[in-house]
C-alpha cells in the first residue's frame, strides 16, 4: 500500500507562521540602534507575515469557530479579536512611528514581539485546541487549502492592502498627536 500523503492542516500552517514571526522578533530584538536598515527590513517582513495571517483569522477562521463554540469558546475568541485590535491600533502604529535607529523603536518593537508571542501562545493553547475539537480533519485540511488560495487571490491582496493603509493612517495620526 502506498503511504498516504499527510493531510493538510490549517492549525499546523498557522502555528508555523507564529514560529516564523517569533524568529523574526528574536532577530529584531538582537539588533543595535545602528542597524537601521536591518530593523526596517525585519519590520517589513514581520508586517508582511502578520497582516494576512491576522486578517484571515479575523474574517474566516474566528467566525467559523464562533459558530460552533460554546460560551467559553466564544469568550476565548472575543479575547483573540481584542488582542488583534490592540496590536493593530496601538502597538504597531507606535513601532512604525518611531525612527528605526532609536531606543524608542527598540522598546516598542520589544513590546510588539511580547504581545504577538502572548497572543500566539494563548491561541495555540485555547483557540487551536477548540478548533481541533470542533472541526474534522477534513475541514481543517479544507481551511488550509482555502487560506493558501486566499493569500494568492486578488481579494486577499486587497484585504491586506486595506489593512496596511489603515495602519498608515493610524501611524500618521500618532505622529501628529
Ligand atoms: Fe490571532
Ligand atoms: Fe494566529
Amino acid at each position: 500500500m502506498a503511504t498516504a500523503t499527510p493531510k493538510r492542516d490549517i492549525l499546523r500552517t498557522l502555528r508555523s507562521e507564529h514560529d516564523e514571526l517569533r524568529a523574526l522578533f528574536d532577530q529584531i530584538n538582537d539588533t543595535t540602534d545602528r542597524a537601521k536598515k536591518t530593523r526596517t527590513e525585519l519590520l517589513g517582513r514581520i508586517e508582511g507575515g502578520l497582516l494576512p495571517h491576522a486578517k484571515w483569522e479575523e474574517d474566516v477562521f474566528y467566525p467559523a469557530l464562533r459558530e460552533r463554540a460554546d460560551r467559553d469558546g466564544k469568550k476565548a475568541i472575543a479575547e483573540a479579536y481584542l488582542e488583534h485590535h490592540a496590536v493593530e491600533s496601538v502597538v504597531m502604529p507606535e513601532v512604525k512611528a518611531s525612527a528605526a535607529d532609536t531606543p524608542e523603536f527598540a522598546g516598542a518593537a520589544k513590546v510588539f514581539g511580547e504581545q504577538i508571542d502572548h497572543h500566539a501562545s494563548e491561541e495555540e493553547s485555547t483557540v487551536f485546541k477548540l478548533a481541533r475539537e470542533l472541526f474534522t480533519p477534513a475541514e481543517l485540511a479544507e481551511f488550509d487549502e482555502a487560506y493558501e488560495a486566499w493569500k494568492d487571490s486578488a481579494s486577499g491582496t486587497l484585504a491586506v492592502g486595506a489593512e496596511k493603509l489603515k495602519g498608515t493612517v493610524k501611524t500618521a495620526g500618532r505622529a501628529l498627536a
